[in-house]
């Protein structure tokens, strides 16, 4: 699809992408004072959309933004995105700031109408080889701060613990928390994913707490693994337990499930997509195609 012939919405409108503005005072643009959900579409089905507002719920109120739309129109304007965007798969973005004030960091008084805009892009699921060589990844501090249940649209962290990746020839990074108060080194999450550990077949969930962002896809994975009697433990995974893991699987919405088998260049297990990857990858698209059928 043309980026041109894409159909944005803009606070109430929808319209070509080259025809949006915003203005240079928008404190997302200031400040990127705002929260953003990314929500698959299959078969043009929004995937789990009630959770992902419930998430989204959850950013606005950690940021003291009230929400825009009550879930009945956000499941409206969500259906005319699709609607107005071609491509059976997509991948949705919805992202709403603070809206447009004079620079003050403090909220604007009386507040100001939010932005509202959202995007579809084509959905990109990992290739068939992907899935079949898994991916390489790097380890490096989680510098980021400590809210990071909410989805901040202030990436910044994020974007440069990707690139760190990026540079090394990887896919993601996987971050690693030292935090006095928690108490010595463990896994977090990936720089935009959920990262499981897999030992003597056993699925290790990182808690969600205030240092991991709440992933719909990773409660999927969890659900599937407790409905088909897989062994899951949701606790710390240390840091010397990621690198001694049998598997690293690593979630998100527009990723899916993939095996991460390579961490800072040495093999994961032996090196291959291991038998829990196989297992929750198959689980998860029978998964997807219940719930489009149903
Ligand atoms: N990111 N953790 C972080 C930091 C993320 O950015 C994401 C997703 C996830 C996985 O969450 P979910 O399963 O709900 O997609 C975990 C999206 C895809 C993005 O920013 O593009």
């Amino acid at each position: 699809m043309k980026g041109q012939s894409m159909m944005i919405y803009l606070n109430g409108v929808f319209m070509p992408v080259g025809e949006a503005k915003i203005s240079v005072l928008d404190r997302g643009f200031v400040f990127g004072d705002g929260v953003y959900e990314v929500i698959p579409v299959y078969s043009r089905k929004a995937f789990r959309i009630e959770e992902h507002l419930r998430r989204l719920q959850h950013s606005l109120d950690g940021v003291r933004l009230a929400n825009p739309h009550g879930n009945a129109e956000w499941a409206e304007l969500v259906g005319q995105l699709i609607e107005r965007n071609a491509g059976e798969d997509q991948s949705l973005y919805l992202h709403i700031t603070r809206g447009v004030a004079r620079r003050d960091h403090a909220f604007p008084k009386p507040p100001v109408a939010p932005t509202v805009f959202m995007m579809s892009n084509p959905l990109i699921t990992p290739s068939a080889e992907l899935l079949r060589s898994g991916i390489a990844c790097i380890t490096a501090p989680d510098n980021r701060w400590l809210r990071c249940d909410l989805k901040s649209i202030a990436l910044l962290p994020n974007v440069l613990l990707r690139q760190m990746a990026i540079d090394a020839g990887c896919a993601e990074t996987v971050l690693i928390r030292s935090d006095p108060v928690a108490g010595g080194e463990f896994m977090t999450e990936g720089a935009a994913s959920n990262i499981f550990a897999v030992k003597n077949g056993t699925l290790l969930a990182p808690p969600k707490d205030n240092f991991v962002l709440p992933g719909i896809t990773y409660d999927v994975v969890l659900e599937l693994a407790a409905a088909n009697g897989i062994p899951h433990e949701v606790r710390r995974v240390m840091k010397d337990e990621v690198f001694a893991a049998d598997e690293l699987l690593l979630t998100s919405s527009t990723k899916e499930v993939l095996a991460i088998t390579q961490l800072d260049g040495k093999p994961v297990g032996d090196g291959k997509p291991g038998a829990m990857f196989a297992r929750l990858y198959a689980l998860y698209q029978g998964f997807k195609r219940d719930v489009m059928r149903g």
